[in-house]
């Protein structure tokens, strides 16, 4: 161990200070949790935290369970420290997946940062442990997700997106069809049809992957705002019949009325009698798992049937499920795996491992090895649970706020916002303001009219009417296909050429030829404008082929 280099050190207010301060080591300790194969780190990140400054251990076997040997830690620049007390006592600062056991926590040195998963709402003794060993606790989390700038940090997500692609294998490793449908000699088979409850960001994933197998995907959910998502992934949104806005703040749920309850239930128990498999991830943080698929649901299903229920360690959103288990009941196979993600353990120990080094580079801004946890900072204020031994969890709620102005409407407004273009959510104008922005306008309009030369004005009126008709047709294209247009726009604006032809032909310039420096530049403009337009069309058609089934 290094000492006096811990984060201990630096002011909990203070902007990164002139440091002066040894290199920390970074140490990756080996999960201990039964089950858990990952591992917090990975070699390619180890020769990137290097970079930053930092020296990093390794726990002997760490990454044994996710087919990383310790020389391939060795390798990339790291030591080898024979066992969990060799390695917490030589680290400043400690990666971990899992939140740590009690023996884990003995460990703990004064000063010393841990990062890991804490989950510090459901674990207050462990919060209370980790303060009286007096250290720094980054609960990776507990990072504010609706900030943008932390999406790179966000381990939630990346985890969630490996549990999502592999329910997906999970149900089709139940499922004793193809996913998608095929005509051959043999005979015609029928896609299967997979029904995906709760869109966030599992959710989300297992559509995806659902229907890049060839799947035909149904989703619900019941923040409304999810469905051109679910779209833009080759899903299918099905509404459940009853106008409630299901949005919580911050991209949650929250708890649906009774009769929407009652609604949605009718509705599942509808998708269920048609679908081959049913992906529940329905979860609002904090409750248990609401329970959407009922036994009777099950037993309507068709024999061979398969439901991956993820938010088993919640209790489950399907009555029957049995959490870590795959039983077969009604003929219907149900996946209650909570290790979902360790069943993926190279994939998802990588992008926890990014995850990591990302959160690093917030955290060492001077690149020298040294930690800086900035309380100023809105992302790492979040997720510091715990300042050189003081809780400094729960953090205060974060300045920006993301959920849309709709939340506070009153609840009449969504029925009328029905039949919106995806960008309905945004707040009406007031009569009143209306008729201030046109009078300004008109004002401006009558100004420029009675002033300006004549030429000008013929320009103008083109510009005003291109504004308007861009304005119309941007605003009517769901915003999932905005990235296309922008490129098939791009392309279009290539008509540009034609200004470069008329300048390099012969019939131009007084004398019948153009000037020689002109040609060149047209010619460059030509070759250019080429580039744009061809390379526009193909980037337009190769998004769009995205989007198709
Ligand atoms: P998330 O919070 O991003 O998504 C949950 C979604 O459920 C939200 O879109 C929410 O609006 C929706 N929802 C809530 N109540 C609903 C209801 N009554 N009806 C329909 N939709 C409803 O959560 P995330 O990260 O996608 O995780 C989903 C689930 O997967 C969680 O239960 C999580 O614990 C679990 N999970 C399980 C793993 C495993 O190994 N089994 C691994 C990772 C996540």
């Amino acid at each position: 161990m290094q000492t006096g280099v811990a984060t201990g050190t630096t002011s909990a207010t203070a902007a990164a200070p002139a440091n002066t301060q040894t290199a920390q080591r970074i140490g990756v300790a080996r999960e201990i949790f039964p089950g858990e194969k990952r591992v917090a780190t990975v070699p390619e990140v180890v020769g990137k935290l290097i970079k930053l400054g930092f020296s990093v251990s390794v726990e002997a076997g760490a990454g044994d369970a996710s087919i990383i040997s310790d020389d391939a830690y060795r390798a990339a620049g790291a030591t080898i420290e024979p066992d969990a007390a060799a390695l917490w006592a030589a680290a400043d600062i400690v990666f971990k997946v899992r939140a740590p056991t009690l023996d884990e926590v003995a460990m703990l040195h004064e000063g010393l940062t841990l990062v890991s998963f804490i989950w510090p709402a459901q674990n207050p003794d462990l919060l209370k442990a980790l303060s009286e060993r007096r250290v720094t606790v980054l609960a990776i989390d507990a990072l504010p997700r609706t900030l943008s700038r932390a999406q790179k940090m966000d381990a939630l997500t990346s985890q969630a997106g490996v549990a999502g692609y592999r329910a997906v294998v999970e149900a089709a490793n139940a499922f004793g069809r193809f996913f998608n449908g095929q005509i051959t000699a043999a005979g015609k088979v029928p896609p299967a049809k997979v029904f995906i409850a709760g869109a966030g960001v599992a959710g989300l994933a297992a559509i995806g992957t659902a229907a890049s197998l060839g799947a035909i995907v149904r989703a619900n959910d019941t923040r409304a705002e999810v469905a051109d998502q679910v779209v833009s992934l080759g899903g299918e949104f099905v509404k459940v019949e009853y106008e409630e806005e299901g949005s919580g703040g911050g991209g949650y749920a929250k708890v649906m009325s009774e009769g929407f309850q009652l609604a949605q239930r009718a509705m599942y128990a509808k998708q269920a009698k048609e679908v081959d498999i049913i992906i529940t991830t329905a979860l609002i943080p904090g409750r248990p798992a609401p329970k959407l698929i009922t036994a009777e649901m099950v037993q309507s299903m068709k024999p061979g049937s398969v439901i991956v229920d993820m938010a088993a360690e919640q209790g489950g959103n399907c009555e029957l499920t049995e959490p870590g288990q795959s039983v077969v009941k009604h003929g219907v196979t149900i996946v209650g795996y909570t290790d979902l993600v360790s069943r993926l353990s190279t994939q998802s120990s990588t992008l926890y491992a990014n995850n990591l080094f990302r959160l690093c580079e917030e955290l060492c801004k001077t690149k020298d090895g040294v930690i800086n946890v900035n309380m100023e900072d809105e992302a790492i204020r979040g997720l510091t649970v715990t300042k050189e031994g003081a809780i400094t969890w729960p953090a205060p709620a974060p300045k920006v706020a993301p959920a849309p102005a709709a939340a506070a409407k009153p609840a009449a407004a969504p029925a009328a916002k029905k039949g919106g273009h995806g960008h309905g959510d945004a707040e009406p104008m007031a009569g009143s303001q209306l008729a201030i922005v046109f009078g300004v306008a008109a004002a401006l309009f009558w100004l420029i009219g009675a002033n300006a030369p004549k030429e000008f004005l013929s320009h103008f009126t083109v510009f005003v009417l291109a504004c308007f008709v861009g304005y119309m047709v941007v605003w009517n294209v769901k915003p999932a296909l905005h990235t296309p247009l922008m490129s098939v726009t791009n392309a279009i604006s290539s008509i540009i050429a034609i200004g470069a032809l008329v300048q390099i032909s012969p019939i131009a310039g007084a004398s019948g030829r153009p000037d020689e420096l002109i040609r060149w530049v047209a010619g460059a403009g030509i070759v250019l404008t080429a580039i744009n337009m061809f390379g526009g069309f193909a980037v337009t058609q190769r998004m769009l082929a995205m989007f198709r089934k």
